[in-house]
């Protein structure tokens, strides 16, 4: 055979070199390659194949996304029918599945499987010729679907050609492709920006982006995809360097991993019944840190001898079931629309609705957000609404059900006037938020009040919300500062406090007086002056006094604080600038804060950057190893300790963070990921 002409040896380099690149980047999640280095490389490849056309191969990076928009979708039908999994929703569901399968298969004892997770996305079937991708459909009806081939081509974790020395002639692979959750919320911010329609969640997101007549929108749009099924033709046996023909669903996704492809890294091999209730449970909390949905896990019978023997009812396979996690979302009747006036005068609106029990408890209320989104929502009474409350996340109106709509219903709109002072509401140009601008409205003073004594702030234990309604609602109370003056005799009249608590409150407050300066700054509640924010600035100004005189003489002082931008400025501006804040100011001076840096804390400190600060690191980051992260943190002064308390000051938090994530959070911990301790470093050598 003779040699392949220069440039067609180099495009088959480049291919292969690029291809490398993106799979270690997509799928293993391991960058081998420099941005530039790529790009370069790409840019190379692109000016061959311009120059030559005839170079050009359907696997090469160049030909992910193709020129011209469809017109429409053709229907192809499946070699292999796409069946659905039968649910289980307790333990229940589990063990009498697993009695059945035991019954079919005429066995005791226990059975292994492979527990995965129930990706809530939406499949896809993926053949492949000689290796090389030829066609991609959606499930459809399961018998038929759409051929979606140029749109999969575009999602960078498909592999256009298989990574197999002795590929089979046809195969093929089955899986999940999906929206990651912050590309999720990009498209919506992006959707919402345009006035265009929200998708309610990442997998009509995805299924609509599938669904895109131009696969540039759907590149654009960033999809992932993870494979569990792979079908093999009988003959094909491994050759060379390849994995060996699988007899286990677990070897099964060890072939996908080798092929190239993207394979759920949270699969576990399970050796009885309850391992399967052990993993299901595990992620039912582990899943909320995960950068996707999932709705349940797969529990699928391992060894594929045994599968064929269970076989198939109607409609699933015998041997797998879905174990689903209680619902997230239910549809519910809309009662009212109520608002929430927060402490920066910020109007929420609130959908009140007949109660519905949702992933675990009863909600009655959502958010609505703000007037765009309720205008967009066009809410009615007595509508059936969808609401969603996904574990910690708070509950939310999704969608309404039109159709459902009663005659004559009312539209809900806000009100024109702060529905707690009366004052006229406003919303400025460009902006989502509608506000009260009222400095004396209860609601902002109440909203105040709470933040001042929050765990993050000055932490007084005792003063819960309810009693801070009695304080402002009575007039006991106009302003913070007018916390320092209650007795104990005074609170103990009140409702839900006895003469001990309110002693007990007394001294919290008077306490409250030696939180450091940093606190006392974010304790005020400026706008965007939140607890890292405030601790940058405290240190750059180690007083109020100081924070106010560059604010007003010098905004590029505070604009050169790392971290601090021209709209945090702004707003100090504004806020050291109003009459009532400086009066606050003083009061708080007279009553003892010293609005100011002690001895100990950071900016007076001898001059390294992190001096007196600690830290906690938890989860892995992604480019920074445990031992680096604390190298660079000792070195710039701070200290490392191994768990969360009180008086640490930042936890880093890296992806799985668990435990600590949550007890930081609790306690107001401030929390920072990579890129956060990375411009601290830089704003403390800086
Ligand atoms: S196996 C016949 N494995 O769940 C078995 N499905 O409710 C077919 N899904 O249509 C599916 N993650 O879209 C399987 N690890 C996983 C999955 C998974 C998500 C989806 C899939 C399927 C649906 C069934």
């Amino acid at each position: 055979m003779s040699a392949a002409p220069p440039n067609q040896a180099r495009a088959g380099e480049l291919r292969r070199l690029l291809q490398r690149a993106a799979h270690a980047y997509y799928v293993l999640d391991a960058p081998e390659m420099e941005d530039s280095v790529y790009d370069g490389l790409y840019k190379e490849l692109l000016e061959l194949e311009a120059a030559q056309p005839e170079l050009i191969t359907p696997d090469s990076p160049s030909q992910r996304v193709g020129g011209t928009p469809a017109e429409g979708f053709s229907s192809v039908e499946h070699r292999i029918g796409l069946l659905s999994l039968d649910n289980a929703f307790n333990p229940g569901d589990l063990e009498a599945w697993y009695s059945r399968l035991l019954k079919v298969l005429d066995r005791t004892g226990d059975l292994a499987m492979v527990g995965e997770l129930k990706i809530d996305g939406n499949a896809l079937a993926l053949s492949y010729e000689q290796g090389l991708l030829v066609q991609a459909a959606t499930r459809g009806d399961g018998e038929r679907g759409e051929q979606i081939t140029a749109n999969v081509r575009t999602i960078a974790s498909v592999p256009l050609r298989l990574q197999l020395e002795n590929p089979p002639a046809w195969v093929e692979v089955r899986g999940e492709a999906l929206i990651p959750d912050d590309t999720f919320a990009a498209i919506n911010a992006e959707r919402a920006a345009r006035g265009e329609a929200l998708f309610a969640n990442p997998r009509n997101a995805c299924a609509g982006t599938l669904r895109q007549l131009d696969p540039k929108v759907v590149a654009a749009r960033r999809l992932d995809f993870f494979a569990y099924t792979l079908h093999l033709p009988e003959e094909w046996q491994s050759a060379g360097g390849d994995p060996p023909r699988p007899s286990s669903q677990w070897q099964s996704l060890q072939w996908l991993q080798a092929a190239g492809f993207k394979v759920n890294p949270n699969a576990e091999l399970l050796p009885n019944l309850a391992a399967v209730q052990a993993f299901f449970s595990a992620w039912d909390t582990g899943r909320r840190a995960l950068p996707y949905a999932t709705d349940g896990v797969v529990v699928k019978l391992n060894d594929l001898r045994l599968q064929d023997a269970a076989g198939f009812t109607q409609k699933a396979p015998r041997w797998a079931i879905a174990l689903k996690y209680a619902a997230e979302e239910a549809p519910s009747i809309l009662l009212r629309l109520t608002c929430q006036v927060g402490r920066t005068g910020v109007v929420t609106p609130v959908a009140e609705f007949e109660p519905v029990p949702l992933a675990g408890t009863t909600v009655s209320r959502a958010t609505l957000h703000n007037a765009g989104r309720l205008a967009e929502l066009d809410l009615h009474a007595g509508d059936t609404i969808v609401v969603r409350k996904a574990g910690e996340i708070i509950p939310e109106v999704v969608r309404v059900l039109s159709e459902l709509r009663p005659a004559g219903a009312v539209r809900l709109e806000l009100p024109q006037v702060c529905p707690e002072c009366g004052s006229e509401l406003v919303r400025e140009e460009g902006e989502a938020a509608t506000r009260c601008v009222n400095s004396s409205c209860p609601a902002i003073l109440r909203g105040a009040l709470r933040h001042w004594v929050s765990k993050g702030a000055l932490d007084v234990d005792g003063l819960g919300a309810k009693l801070i309604e009695q304080l402002v609602d009575r007039g006991l109370v106009g302003s913070i500062a007018d916390l320092y003056g209650l007795d104990g005799a005074l609170l103990a009249s009140l409702e839900r406090i006895g003469a001990k608590s309110a002693d007990n409150l007394v001294v919290a407050l008077a306490a409250s007086k030696q939180q450091p300066w940093h606190r006392q700054l974010y304790g005020l509640g400026i706008h965007h002056v939140g607890e890292v924010n405030a601790k940058a600035l405290a240190k750059a100004f180690p007083s109020a006094a100081d924070l106010a005189t560059a604010t007003a003489n010098t905004p590029e002082s505070i604009t050169a604080v790392f971290g601090i931008g021209a709209e945090i400025a702004q707003s100090l501006q504004q806020w050291f600038a109003t009459p009532a804040n400086q009066l606050l100011l003083e009061d708080l001076e007279r009553l003892g804060f010293s609005l100011a840096a002690g001895p100990e804390e950071p900016g007076t400190g001898p001059e390294t950057p992190l001096t007196g600060q600690t830290f906690v690191l938890t989860g892995s980051l992604p480019s920074l190893s445990r031992s680096a992260a604390q190298a660079l943190i000792e070195a710039a002064g701070g200290k490392v300790s191994g768990s969360v308390s009180k008086k640490t000051s930042y936890l880093v938090a890296g992806e799985e963070a668990g435990s600590k994530l949550s007890k930081a959070e609790s306690l107001g911990v401030a929390v920072l990921d990579e890129a956060g301790l990375l411009e601290l470093l830089k704003a403390g050598s800086g």
